[in-house]
């Protein structure tokens, strides 16, 4: 099986979504150009390209992608060469309509923007397929070609017909027996019990809420019908040249796809990632999807997309400070990314993202924007040793698409309780206290981590539990937060609220009810410990069996009840926090579990607002603070970036890198 050092080669990828076909071929050759000026390695072409290739239904016009392609490799660059299948022409809309994705309310997703798309249909998969083949029988062999980039952000979603029918075969072959999903799916609460599998649709608007079991498998449905839609290109295109390694491009930490079956598609994994320059906690954002996306992939994974300045999305859109777009690149890299790529390359003049930034800006090349792409590609090229080389972490959070399905259904006990926000708030906690980490599946070995995280995981099935005994009863340590092992697979509330083996390996007698908090309220928790704290988001009417209790409630209706308790399970260790912590305290609880656990940073003393990782030998230090901070080092190093060797001590500018290697 091909893999990413096959297009790697030693080298990081630099580059970016090129669109020649919106410029004329004039600007091509200032494009090759340029790109050779800047260090870009590689650029990906044709992701939106389906209506130029296929004008019209079967016609196919290469010609003018042989000329770029062509081109691109005369100039040196190579190519992740795109199927277009994100974005139909619009006469297959129109001949087609069948292939239009409908609403829940039955409404039509018409042509006119992009990812018009029923994932089932199988008249949009034929066109996908043939266009997938030719292009794989014309380029397979082209020199310049190093990876394909199936499709674009895989998430569409239909309530059609045709998904209907289609959701029903999924159903019949989980099932087997309508009585099954019946049980499955709780029917026998508000009348639905169906009585032949024709009856089943899709969770389509209706009257009042829907049955949530119903909505969990339409998700999981919803998952792998558009990884058929992948998988089918991806063979059409390693039948054709098993050599070139196959990815698609994910969202960051995106609901809609089970990234962990997705990723064990992939040859390559990638990933797209846009924090907004403005938030203070960028850097953390950044550091938990590079962690999730390397988790994916076991290794080396490539940042695909990236913007280097503004996005034209986000309702006010900020430019990156100097250096921002250089530090938020280089934390890829300490992460383990090995390519560094944009959307796009040249900015648009035309169409729904001309204001969305480029490498090469509507000012040109003499701007702040490209001379800062240029100095990128630079500090790129001084890494090509860290290609193929791991990003060593002893803590992991689980994390799990089908416990986040599950706890997005309506009729929940809070509406505020958001999945990814819980998620969010345990990495930064963690990586704020410089502690690697990485993601892992509810299921997965985890005997070679000292430190499982568990933020929030309402549903875990019952190997996922027994897996958690086993960890905590082997030695290992266990931090798990608040709603979790509420549900099993199929959304049913365990017995008695919260699993009993969760409670055992908690030391909990029982949650009598959950209390969850307001906006703008917060319970009073202390602790001798870590100190007095609040929390928010959450809190329970908890009682414990065998734990001790870490920290308690102070006033309200819940006084004197247990915030956070330990207890000791076999050979380990499992904490339970039963409210969201703020920051600060959530980083000491954790930070506290981390040096009982031994888990450490890669070195003391690291300044707040300093990242400090490691991959392979070398130690990346970024500062993400707005002012100069200084890191003393345990030995002599040498940056690679700059050639300069430190002894004792290095002071880093705001948003200054350095990546360490031993001298
Ligand atoms: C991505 C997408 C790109 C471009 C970019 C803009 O989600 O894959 O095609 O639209 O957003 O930020």
């Amino acid at each position: 099986m091909p893999d990413l050092n096959d297009a790697t080669r030693g080298r990081i990828l630099y580059g970016a979504d090129y669109n020649p076909e919106q410029w004329p071929e004039s600007v091509w050759h200032d494009d090759i150009r340029l790109m050779r000026e800047a260090g870009v390695t590689t650029v990906t072409v044709g992701v939106f390209s389906w209506a130029m290739l296929e004008p019209r239904p079967g016609a196919r016009e290469f010609d003018w992608l042989d000329r770029v392609l062509d081109l691109l490799h005369q100039g040196g660059i190579e190519v992740c060469l795109a199927t277009p299948t994100a974005s139909p022409p619009p006469w297959m809309g129109a001949r087609h309509p069948e292939t239009l994705p409908r609403d829940e309310t039955g409404g039509v997703v018409w042509y006119g923007s992009r990812n018009q798309f029923c994932a089932s249909s199988p008249v949009y998969r034929d066109y996908a397929l043939r266009i997938t083949e030719d292009l794989a029988d014309r380029y397979g062999g082209h020199p310049a070609l190093r990876m394909w980039h199936v499709g674009n952000e895989y998430g569409t979603h239909c309530w059609c017909d045709t998904t209907a029918a289609h959701f029903r075969r999924w159903l019949r072959a989980k099932y087997g027996r309508l009585d099954a999903l019946n049980e499955a799916w709780g029917t026998a609460f508000w009348s639905q019990r169906y009585d032949s599998w024709e009856e089943i649709i899709p969770p389509r608007r209706a009257q009042y809420l829907g049955n949530p079991a119903q909505a969990l498998d339409f998700r999981r449905f919803t998952s792998d019908a558009l990884l058929e839609c992948f998988t089918a290109e991806r063979d059409a295109l390693a039948a054709r040249t098993p050599h070139i390694p196959v990815t698609t491009n994910f969202m960051p930490l995106f609901i809609g796809q089970d990234g962990w079956a997705w990723a064990a598609e992939e040859d390559v994994v990638s990933v797209d990632v846009y924090p907004d320059p403005k938030d203070p906690h960028g850097g953390a954002y950044g550091a938990m999807i590079h962690d999730l996306t390397r988790s994916q992939a076991g290794g080396p994974w490539v940042l695909m997309e990236q913007a280097a300045g503004p996005v034209n999305w986000r309702g006010v859109n900020h430019p990156k400070p100097h250096g921002l777009m250089r530090l938020w690149s280089l934390q890829a890299v300490a992460r383990g990314a090995d390519g560094v790529c944009f959307f796009q390359w040249r900015q648009s003049r035309q169409g729904s993202e001309k204001f969305h930034s480029g490498m090469v800006p509507h000012s040109g090349e003499h701007s702040r924007t490209y001379r800062q792409v240029r100095e990128l590609g630079a500090a790129l090229r001084e890494l090509g040793g860290a290609t193929g080389t791991d990003v060593p972490a002893r803590a992991a959070i689980l994390h799990d698409w089908h416990a986040w399905w599950a706890s997005v259904q309506d009729g929940r006990p809070s509406s505020r309780l958001h999945y990814e926000q819980v998620l969010r708030a345990w990495h930064q906690a963690l990586w704020e206290r410089n502690l690697t980490t990485d993601f892992a599946h509810p299921h997965a070995d985890l005997a070679d981590y000292a430190l499982i995280a568990v933020p929030h995981l309402y549903l875990l099935t019952d190997e996922a539990l027994e897996n958690l005994a086993g960890y905590v009863r082997g030695g290992g340590t266990l931090v798990c937060g608040f709603f979790t092992g509420v549900a099993d697979e199929d959304d049913r509330v365990r017995p008695g609220g919260v699993d009993q083996r969760l409670r055992d390996i908690l030391g909990l007698r029982t949650v009598h009810e959950w209390w969850p908090l307001d906006e703008g309220e917060t319970v009073t928790a202390e602790s001798p410990w870590l100190g007095p704290f609040t929390g928010t988001l959450w809190s329970e009417d908890l009682e414990t069996a065998t734990a001790e209790r870490v920290a308690r409630i102070k006033g309200g209706e819940l006084d004197g009840l247990p915030a956070v308790t330990r207890n000791a399970y076999g050979d380990g260790t499992a904490w339970y926090v039963s409210t969201l912590p703020e920051p600060a305290a959530l980083r000491a609880l954790l930070g506290r579990a981390a040096d009982e656990a031994g888990v450490s940073p890669p070195l003391p003393g690291i300044p707040e607002g300093v990242e400090a990782v490691l991959r392979g030998d070398l130690l990346f230090l970024l500062n993400h603070g707005r002012s100069p901070a200084v890191v003393p080092l345990p030995s002599a190093r040498t940056d690679l970036l700059t050639g300069r060797a430190y002894d004792t001590q290095v002071r880093l500018d705001r948003f200054a890198v350095v990546a360490l290697a031993p001298l």
